[in-house]
């Protein structure tokens, strides 16, 4: 039987998920996943968050909720493999080969390090080196597509090119992976206008409960230009229908409070079914380790073997 092309993406635990996080990279990749045209691979991105968590129960708790989210999201451990990274050792062994192919100023003009500079901000060798490690994930699996938010796109890049070049000064070992980006939901705003990011506290997380709903969503901030809250229309059209939008923001015109009070029950209706899921996993967290564990070991299965290949291809096998 024919392999089916393989699938691989991952999400950093570097804190509460938030609905950015899942249209804009959850619950595309969940969509493509469940075509089953894919043998799908999906991974906690624990050495990437190690870059910004250096606590080790937040670590561990951070990546429990990611490996839960995506479960909750309607991923079944049965039929994709769910793993954290630092199970599968290859990723590390193969980021480090990849180092040594990769220049300073290659990887200087990387968006996550020049906004870094920009800022003066010191900038650590691990976060340095975030595109090589990344090309690892990636090129380990032979993944023929990559799921990812629009943000990432130049990190896929980054994987393409380092394939072409080991394959060109080695041999033929890595295949180029394709990037999937779901454009209209390229960036999801957040409660400010801005886009929607832990790090501006602008957020509606994930699975979060009616009352946090409530209060994040009367705090969008709107503007009073047009006849239409844009900041609240934004998020609203990412839970119903733009037809029926169209019609509700006419009937509510200039009355910011009733569109804000049907935003609250649209995301809380959107968004209780995953809730519950979610809390029925984070009530079980054995469940979600066991399967973490199984995960772990079939990704190794892959990754050890296409690691093998690439120490006899470098010469150290
Ligand atoms: P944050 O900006 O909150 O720190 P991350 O950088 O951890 O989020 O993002 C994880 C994934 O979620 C990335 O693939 C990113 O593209 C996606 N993502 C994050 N914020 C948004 C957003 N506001 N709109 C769309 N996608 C987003
Ligand atoms: N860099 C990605 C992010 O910040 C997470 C990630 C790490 C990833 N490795 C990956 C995504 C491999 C897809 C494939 O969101």
């Amino acid at each position: 039987m024919n392999q089916p092309p393989r699938l691989i993406t991952g999400i950093k635990p570097t804190g509460e998920l938030h609905i950015g996080n899942y249209f804009g990279a959850i619950e595309p990749a969940v969509r493509l996943i469940s075509t089953g045209s894919y043998e799908s691979l999906v991974f906690v991105a624990d050495y990437h968050a190690l870059n910004f968590i250096q606590n080790p129960a937040e670590m561990d708790q951070r990546s429990l909720e990611i490996a839960a989210a995506y479960m909750a999201a309607g991923l079944d451990p049965e039929k994709v493999t769910i793993f954290k990274q630092s199970s599968v050792s290859a990723h590390t062994e193969l980021a480090w080969i990849f180092d040594t192919l990769t220049t300073m100023p290659y990887l200087m003009r990387a968006h996550a390090y020049k906004d870094a500079e920009a800022k003066d901000k010191e900038i650590n060798v691990g976060t340095f080196n975030y595109p090589m490690l990344m090309a690892a994930d990636i090129l380990l699996y032979d993944a023929a597509i990559v799921p990812v938010g629009a943000d990432q796109k130049q990190h896929i890049e980054y994987a393409r090119d380092t394939a072409e070049k080991f394959n060109r000064i080695y041999s033929e070992t890595f295949m180029l992976p394709e990037p999937s980006i779901m454009e209209s939901v390229a960036t999801v705003p957040g409660t400010d206008g801005r886009k929607m990011s832990k790090s501006y506290g602008n957020t509606i997380p994930l699975f979060a409960d009616r009352t946090t709903i409530t209060d994040r969503v009367m705090g969008i901030v709107t503007d009073s230009s047009g006849s239409r809250p844009e900041n609240v229309y934004a998020i609203h059209k990412l839970v119903r229908s733009e037809i029926e939008l169209e019609a509700l923001y006419a009937e509510h015109e200039g009355k910011y409070k009733a569109l804000k009070e049907a935003l609250i029950e649209d995301l809380d209706t959107f968004i209780a079914p995953m809730r519950a899921r979610y809390q029925e996993l984070m009530d079980s967290p054995d469940m979600v380790r066991e399967a973490l564990t199984r995960g772990g070991e079939a990704a190794a299965a892959i990754a050890n073997e296409k690691m093998d290949r690439v120490r006899r291809a470098v010469g150290v096998a």
